[in-house]
């Protein structure tokens, strides 16, 4: 397969330029089409002549070159992908049995958990498919950060990964109201009361939103947005796999692939790799949604909302806590706070212009990156817990250690940071 690979025509022999200066489509010298073999059904042959999709798949998921050193924190993308089919998949299949009137949201739920055929099934899957979904998107994050994935020339999957962070945000808030429970009201009422807040946009954009009172009008947009949001993921995930196969994958040295004996195709190397860590992630999966279906919802939402009782302390699925953690630590501040900790990822490629990328060869960021990710952690672990005493302190604490990484850290290690010596390529 690698005997496709051509270096470009002023490369020295077995030596490719790097993807930033080649256009797009002549990754790693080849050509921009995978033309299907002779020995191709006729009739594959005759629509792809037409509609050049066979093709077009052929090279960017079957011929396609990765590097070939990438462990199995490269199959997290793969996760999420597939987690996040399961959860548009599933989330038809509740939808035609919901209904978002304030009187009978909560009873539909309930009634697809207990006279719906299977639909407690569907439902286990769809509220352990976000946890899944969110997961692996945090461990998919990590990755990237910690082998400098959003480096040049990925500036641009980085942003497209970020897009989809808040979007994918947005519908498991939404999604979370749908059922009407006590903490789908409650946690909407801090929602809107944090918004409100906002200077002069807020009370007006939380009005416009819901249209005034958490009535039946606000749980039918909140519905729509759900939907909306869910679905526009497919097409901003297109842009994301676009963004890298253009670029291609990073690899855990953080040095760009240059030798056609550094890659291997994608198909079967990664197909299979990617088939066996699916098949972990499904068991995981199927451990949570068939063993452990309450360990991770919090039973308050299996009451009905009663806008005359509220829960003795209103918390965020586990997803949500570290920003609700850094939303009640800020106190006046709190929405802008949370807001730039969520921002700080936004520009990470522009705070962070150390020229290295993975963080084997940075001692420094080897170090602090750790550290600001267990202060998120530990924020996670905050959220759950009433903001006063040792738990506001230490809230504050990991707050400030969370966004000074990243405004102070990262721009001082891009000029102080020690350079250790990089290899000349992956193999
Ligand atoms: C619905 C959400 C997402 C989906 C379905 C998704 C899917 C994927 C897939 C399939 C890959 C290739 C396999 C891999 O490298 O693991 C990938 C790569 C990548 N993703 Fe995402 N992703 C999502 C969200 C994000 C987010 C939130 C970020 C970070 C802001 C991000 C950043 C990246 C980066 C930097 C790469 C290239 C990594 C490398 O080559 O080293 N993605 N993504």
């Amino acid at each position: 397969m690698t005997a496709r690979l051509e270096p470009g025509p002023e490369q020295p022999e077995g030596m490719l330029p790097s993807t930033v200066d080649r256009p797009a489509g002549e990754r790693f010298g080849h050509a921009p089409t995978s033309p299907l073999p002779p020995e191709s059904a006729p009739l594959l042959r005759w629509i792809d002549a037409r509609l050049p999709v066979i093709s077009a798949f052929r090279r960017e998921y079957v011929d396609y070159p990765m590097p070939r050193n990438l462990n199995g924190l490269w199959n997290f993308g793969a996760f999420v992908t597939v987690a996040l089919l399961v959860l548009l998949l599933s989330g038809i299949f509740l939808a035609v049995n919901y209904t978002a009137t304030i009187a009978d949201a909560f009873n539909s739920v309930e009634a697809i958990d207990r006279q719906v055929p299977s639909g407690w099934l569907v439902r286990s899957i769809h509220m352990g498919g976000v946890t899944m979904f969110f997961a692996a998107l945090y461990i998919h994050v990590w990755r990237s950060l910690y082998y400098g994935s959003y480096k040049a020339p990925r500036e641009l999957l980085w942003l497209t990964g970020m897009v989809l962070m808040a979007i994918c945000m947005g519908a498991a808030f939404a999604g979370y109201v749908l059922p009407w429970g006590q903490m789908s009201f409650w946690g909407l009422t801090v929602a809107m009361r944090a918004l409100s807040s906002v200077p002069l946009v807020g009370t007006p954009l939380a009005h416009w939103l819901l249209g005034g009172a958490l009535a039946d009008v606000a749980l039918h947009r909140i519905y729509v947005l759900h939907f909306v949001l869910a679905f526009s993921t497919l097409a901003v995930v297109g842009l994301h796999v676009m963004a890298l196969h253009v670029t291609g994958s990073n690899n855990p040295l953080g040095v760009e692939v240059r030798k056609p004996a550094d890659t291997l195709p994608f198909h079967p190397y990664y197909t299979v790799k990617d088939g066996v860590g699916l098949a972990l992630f499904a068991l995981v999966f199927a451990v949570l949604i068939f063993f452990l279906p309450g360990w991770l919802t919090l039973p308050d939402n299996y009451l009905r909302a009663d806008p005359l009782s509220t829960p003795a302390d209103i918390t965020p699925e586990w997803y949500f806590a570290p920003f609700y953690a850094i939303l009640r630590a800020g106190g006046g501040i709190g929405v802008p706070l949370a807001a730039l900790s969520i921002a700080v990822l936004f520009v990470l490629p522009w705070l962070d212009r150390s020229p290295v990328r993975s963080a084997r060869f940075r001692p420094w960021y080897r170090v602090l990156l750790p550290v600001a990710v267990l202060s998120f952690v530990f924020l996670g672990v905050a959220g759950f817990h009433q903001p006063a005493g040792l738990w506001l302190l230490s809230s504050r604490i990991a707050t400030a250690i969370w966004l000074l990484f990243f405004l102070l850290g990262l721009p001082l290690l891009t000029r102080f940071e020690p350079r250790r010596a990089l290899p000349e390529g992956i193999a």
